[in-house]
């Protein structure tokens, strides 16, 4: 079977996940957290090398105050705790987004995560917090021109120059997008490097997403005829 090297998913679907059980969205919120770390093993089990996951995004600042504040103690939660089960699964981590507008302690935890875990060489998994496609390329842009600006430089911007501002700077482009829960958007996900990549959307909301979901969605993706605008001969 033809597998994706790197899976990009938009996690979708915790908060009508948990009120079609008459629990609270955050309840949704924290077992799609436990679904995150088991598909990390059997992503990486399936053969796949990159996994990209959308765990909060720009936007994301707009939900109730108790719901972020929720999400961002979920994810500190998972950054402190994370340390011990990475390494033992030789997983490196990397988290994409604006982390300045996070708070201090969540920043410390991620930078320690992404420090001990950077020469792992089994899964890289990249988590997207406070992330937006739009204010990505924006501050590769403001990056890019300052580097620009000094040199003296009005040459034309190619693209591998602004990939490597952007915060996937040396990751490939994903190979397969899958969305959960019935939506067919981006959501301000990846916009840049998703130019190719090959959109995958299930109905199943993510905290049921499972080991067999991806195996349909892979299984899919391997029927699909990737010509990046040329023609098979
Ligand atoms: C995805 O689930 C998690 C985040 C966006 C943080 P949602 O919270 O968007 O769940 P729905 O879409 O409201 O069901
Ligand atoms: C996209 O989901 C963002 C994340 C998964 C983190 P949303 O639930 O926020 O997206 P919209 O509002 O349905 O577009
Ligand atoms: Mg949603």
């Amino acid at each position: 079977m033809n597998i994706p090297d790197h899976v990009a998913i938009i996690l979708d679907g915790n908060g009508r996940w948990a009120k079609k059980r008459g629990m609270p969205r955050t309840f949704g919120h924290a077992q799609g957290a436990r679904e995150v770390e088991r598909c990390c093993e059997y992503a990486w089990n399936m053969g796949i090398k990159y996994l990209t996951v959308y765990a909060f995004s720009t936007e994301n600042w707009k939900r109730p105050k108790d719901e972020v504040k929720a999400l961002m103690k979920l994810l500190a939660e998972y950054m402190r705790t994370s340390v011990e089960k990475t390494m033992k699964n030789n997983i490196r981590i990397r988290v994409i987004g604006d982390k300045s507008g996070l708070e201090e302690k969540l920043r410390d935890s991620i930078a320690h995560l992404e420090e001990v875990t950077k020469n792992n060489t089994g899964l890289s998994f990249q988590i997207a917090i406070n992330y937006g496609a739009r204010d990505e390329i924006c501050r590769a842009v403001t990056e890019l021109v300052k580097a620009r600006v000094s040199a003296g430089s009005a040459e034309k911007v190619t693209e591998e120059e602004l990939s490597a501002y952007l915060d996937t700077a040396g990751l490939p482009d994903p190979d397969l997008l899958i969305r959960t829960c019935g939506e067919q958007r981006i959501s301000n996900f990846l916009l840049w490097q998703l130019a190719y990549t090959e959109l995958y959307f299930t109905d199943k909301p993510w905290p049921d997403f499972s080991k067999e979901e991806l195996e349909r969605a892979v299984e899919a993706y391997g029927q699909r005829d990737r010509k990046y605008g040329g023609v098979k001969v």
